[in-house]
C-alpha cells in the first residue's frame, strides 16, 4: 500500500473514531445515558490518539483529542459580542411578576402569549460561536458588548459539542451562529473539588458559582479541564445564512437537536396563573437538582414578540427572572462551642438565637475551623449572616460589622477536650485541634455513630441515641464490640424489648456482609471519605492488601493524594487499628471485596483460576485485578479456563490444567500480565 492509501484509510478511522467519541460524549455528558463501559471508551480515544500522533496532518480542532491539553495563553483576547448580552429584571414575589406580564400584554397589544419557564442557573454566561457546524469561538459575557475569549477553556467542557450533530438538523443549519448558556459547576463536583484543595492545603471556594468562574478563567487549560464543569445552553445570540425556528421553546429543542444539553426542567404555559405556580412549586424543590438555581427565567414563547417589545436599558421587556426568597437571615450568635468529632478533631460550632430561613428553623450553624473564624472575625455576641443551602449544615457567612456594639467577645479555643479534659494538641500544617486521647468518649460515641450510620456500615436501629446509651451501659467500646453483642445484655437496657433487640441483632448479622469500601469508610479514617474507599478498596482489593500497602502504593493509585496517603498508612501502622480490625473479623465481618460488576477490559472473556500460595500478592488481590481488568475468575479448572496461576503446592488443579492444555503461569507471570494491562 502506497503512503498516501495509508493516510486515506487512517483519515477515514480517525473520521469514524470521531464520530463515535462524539456519540458517547453525547450520550454520557449531555444525555446521562451511557452505553458504553470507560475502558471501551478509553480504547476508541486511545487508538485516535496513537493515529493522530502517527498523523499530525489529520489533527483537526474539532477532533476529541484536542479538548484538553491546549497551551495556556498569555491573557484573554477581547471578544466583541455583536449583539449584546442582555441581562434580566427581576420578580421577587407574585404582584411583581403579574406586573410584568401585564405591561409586556399591554405593550405587545395583546391578551396573553405563552411563557417558557427555565431555572435560572447560577453560573457564568457564556457565548459559543459556531462557524459551519465546528465550535469557533467561546467567550463571556463581560459588560455585555465586550466578553474575553475563553474558547480554549470551553473546549474542555464535554458537554459543549466541538461540532454541532443531527443529521437533518444540522445540515440546515445556519453556517454561522451564537448559542448562548450558562456555564457551571454541579455540588457533587464542588465538593470533591474543595476537598482535594483542602488537601492540597489550597484555599477553598465559597461556593460552586466562584468556583466555576475561576475554572473557566483559568489561563492554563490543563486546569480547567480538571474541574467539573457543565453548560446549558438557553438560547440563540444571533444566525446568520439559514433558518432558525420561531418561538423560544422550538429554539430549545432544535438546540437539543444539535447535541446541546438544554435543561430538563423546563416548561411552557399559555397563562400568568400557571407561570406563578410554577414558580411557586419551584420555590419548594429548588434544592433538587444538584446545581445551584437562584430563580425561574419567564421568556415569552413568541419570538417576534420579543422584536416587538425590545428592552429597557439591560433589561429585555420580553424575559423576567422571579428570584426565590433568601436562603440567608440575619440572626445573633450567642455562643461559640466545639463538638469533638471522631477522629478527636474539635469542630467549633455556632449556637444561635433561633432564626427561620426558608421554612426551616435555625439554631446551630457550622464555623469549620478556628482559622474560619479568624478569617471571618467572628465573635461572640454579634449579629451574623447566617446561610442554609440543601441539605447541608447552616454555615455562619459573617458578622454583620455595623451592628457591633463593642460588647463582643473573641472565640478562645479551649484547651482541654470539653468531654475527657485531655489537653488538646495542634499538629503543625493543621488548621484543626485534636483532643490526642484514644479513649475519649466523645470521639467513642462519634466514631460508633459513624461506623453504624447509612453510607458506612448501614446498621438499621442503632442509632446515634442506641449508641449513646450502648457506650454509657458499657456494652460496647469500639465499634468492634457491636458483633458480640449478646441478647440478654441488650434486653437490659431501658425500652429496649424482646422484639427490638433481635431487630437489632438482625441488623447487625446483615452488616457483617458489608463490602470493603464500607467498612473502610465506616472507620473513620481521617480523609477517608467514602468516595476515597471505595478507590482503596477498589484497587487494593482486600483489607491485608491495603494494610500492607507502603505510603508511595497508596499515593500511586489515581486520584489518592499524599496526605490521603499518609493518613491511610499511619492508620494502619497503629497497634489499636488493627486489632480492631482483627477484632472485627474475629465478629464475622467479611470485608469482602466487592466484586466490580463485570467490567468491559483488556482481559474481557478470558478465566482464571489460582491454585496453591502467590508469593507476590494474596489470592484475593490477584482475583480483585484480574476482575478490575475484566477478566473471570473461578474455583476449579475446566475445560474453558484459560489461564491457571500457579502459587506454590499447587495440588491436582495443576494436572488438570496440563491435560486440558490451559496455560499455566507462575505469580510474577500473572504480575507482569496484569502490570502490562494496567499500565495501558
Ligand atoms: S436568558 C435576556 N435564561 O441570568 C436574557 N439567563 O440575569 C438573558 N441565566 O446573564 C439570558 N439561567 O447568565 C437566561 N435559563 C436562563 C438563565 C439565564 C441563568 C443568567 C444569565 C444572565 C443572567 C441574567
Amino acid at each position: 500500500m502506497t503512503a498516501d492509501q495509508d493516510l486515506q484509510r487512517a483519515k477515514l478511522r480517525v473520521e469514524e473514531l470521531r464520530a463515535q467519541i462524539a456519540f458517547h460524549d453525547y450520550r454520557y455528558y449531555v444525555l446521562n445515558q451511557p452505553e458504553t463501559s470507560d475502558a471501551e471508551y478509553d480504547e476508541l480515544l486511545r487508538e485516535l490518539r496513537a493515529l493522530e500522533e502517527g498523523n499530525p496532518q489529520l489533527i483537526t480542532p474539532d477532533s476529541p483529542t484536542q479538548r484538553v491539553g491546549g497551551e495556556p495563553v498569555e491573557a484573554f483576547g477581547i471578544v466583541e459580542h455583536p449583539v449584546p448580552l442582555l441581562s434580566l429584571a427581576n420578580a421577587f414575589n407574585e404582584e411583581e411578576l403579574r406586573a410584568w406580564y401585564r405591561r409586556a400584554t399591554t405593550l405587545a397589544e395583546t391578551e396573553s402569549f405563552a411563557m417558557v419557564c427555565e431555572p435560572k442557573i447560577d453560573g457564568l454566561a457564556v457565548a459559543l460561536e459556531y462557524r459551519e457546524g465546528q465550535f469557533a469561538v467561546g467567550s463571556t459575557r463581560g459588560d455585555g458588548q465586550r466578553g474575553e475569549n475563553i474558547t480554549q477553556n470551553l473546549r474542555t467542557i464535554r458537554s459543549i459539542p466541538l461540532r454541532i450533530s443531527g443529521g437533518a438538523a444540522a445540515a440546515k443549519a445556519p453556517a454561522r451562529f451564537e448559542v448562548r448558556g450558562e456555564v457551571f459547576m454541579t455540588g457533587a463536583g464542588f465538593e470533591r473539588m474543595n476537598e482535594e484543595r483542602a488537601e492540597r492545603g489550597e484555599p477553598l471556594f465559597a461556593n460552586p458559582r466562584n468556583s466555576a468562574a475561576g475554572a473557566v478563567r483559568q489561563l492554563d487549560p490543563r486546569i480547567t479541564a480538571g474541574r467539573p464543569l457543565d453548560c446549558f445552553v438557553y438560547g440563540l445570540g444571533w444566525a446568520e445564512g439559514g433558518e432558525t425556528p420561531a418561538s423560544h421553546w422550538e429554539t430549545l429543542q432544535w438546540l437539543s437537536a444539535l447535541g446541546f444539553k438544554i435543561n430538563p426542567h423546563i416548561a411552557r404555559y399559555e397563562s400568568i396563573d400557571d407561570v406563578w405556580r410554577h414558580c411557586q412549586r419551584w420555590t419548594g424543590k429548588r434544592e433538587e437538582p444538584d446545581y445551584e438555581i437562584d430563580g425561574i427565567v419567564v421568556k415569552i414563547d413568541d419570538l417576534r414578540l420579543h422584536e416587538v417589545l425590545g428592552a429597557v436599558g439591560r433589561d429585555p421587556r420580553w424575559a423576567v427572572a422571579f428570584k426565590f426568597p433568601p436562603t440567608q437571615r440575619t440572626t445573633k450568635l450567642l455562643d461559640i462551642r466545639v463538638n469533638v468529632g471522631r477522629t478527636g478533631s474539635m469542630n467549633p460550632f455556632a449556637v444561635l438565637e433561633p432564626v427561620n430561613i426558608g421554612g426551616v428553623t435555625v439554631k446551630m450553624a457550622t464555623l469549620h475551623n478556628e482559622d474560619d473564624i479568624k478569617r471571618k472575625d467572628v465573635r461572640i455576641g454579634d449579629t451574623v449572616i447566617v446561610q442554609r443551602a440543601g441539605e447541608v449544615i447552616p454555615q455562619v457567612v459573617g458578622p454583620v460589622i455595623s451592628k457591633r456594639t463593642g460588647k463582643e467577645r473573641r472565640f478562645v479555643p479551649p484547651k482541654k477536650c470539653p468531654a475527657c479534659k485531655t489537653k488538646v494538641v495542634r499538629p503543625e500544617g493543621e488548621v484543626m485541634r485534636y483532643c490526642p486521647n484514644p479513649a475519649c468518649p466523645a470521639q467513642a460515641f462519634g466514631l460508633l455513630a459513624h461506623f453504624v450510620s447509612r453510607g458506612a456500615m448501614d446498621i438499621e436501629g442503632i442509632g446515634e441515641q442506641l449508641s449513646l446509651t450502648l457506650l454509657q451501659a458499657g456494652l460496647v467500646q469500639a465499634p468492634a464490640d457491636l458483633y458480640f453483642l449478646k441478647k440478654e445484655a441488650l434486653l437490659e437496657l431501658e425500652r429496649m424489648a424482646e422484639k427490638s433487640a433481635q431487630n437489632v441483632l438482625d441488623a447487625i448479622e446483615v452488616s457483617r456482609g458489608r463490602p470493603l469500601q464500607r467498612v473502610l469508610f465506616a472507620l473513620g479514617i481521617r480523609h477517608v471519605g467514602s468516595e476515597t474507599a471505595a478507590l482503596l478498596a477498589h484497587h487494593f482489593g482486600s483489607m491485608e492488601a491495603l494494610m500492607r500497602a507502603s505510603p508511595e502504593e497508596l499515593a500511586a493509585v489515581p486520584t489518592i493524594g499524599p496526605v490521603v496517603a499518609r493518613s491511610v498508612h499511619e492508620y494502619f501502622r497503629d497497634k489499636a487499628h488493627r486489632r480492631l480490625i482483627e477484632k472485627l473479623r474475629r465478629g464475622g465481618v467479611r470485608m469482602v471485596a466487592e466484586a466490580p460488576a463485570a467490567r468491559a477490559g483488556p482481559l474481557s472473556g478470558q478465566r482464571f483460576v489460582i491454585t496453591g500460595t502467590l508469593a507476590a500478592f494474596s489470592r484475593s488481590e490477584a482475583e480483585a485485578r484480574i476482575r478490575s481488568l475484566g477478566g473471570a475468575t473461578g474455583a476449579s479448572v475446566t475445560r474453558s479456563t484459560d489461564y491457571l496461576i500457579a502459587g506454590e503446592s499447587p495440588g491436582s488443579k495443576l494436572e488438570k490444567a496440563r491435560q486440558y492444555g490451559t496455560t499455566i503461569l507462575n505469580d510474577e507471570e500473572l504480575m507482569a500480565l496484569l502490570r502490562r494491562h494496567e499500565a495501558t
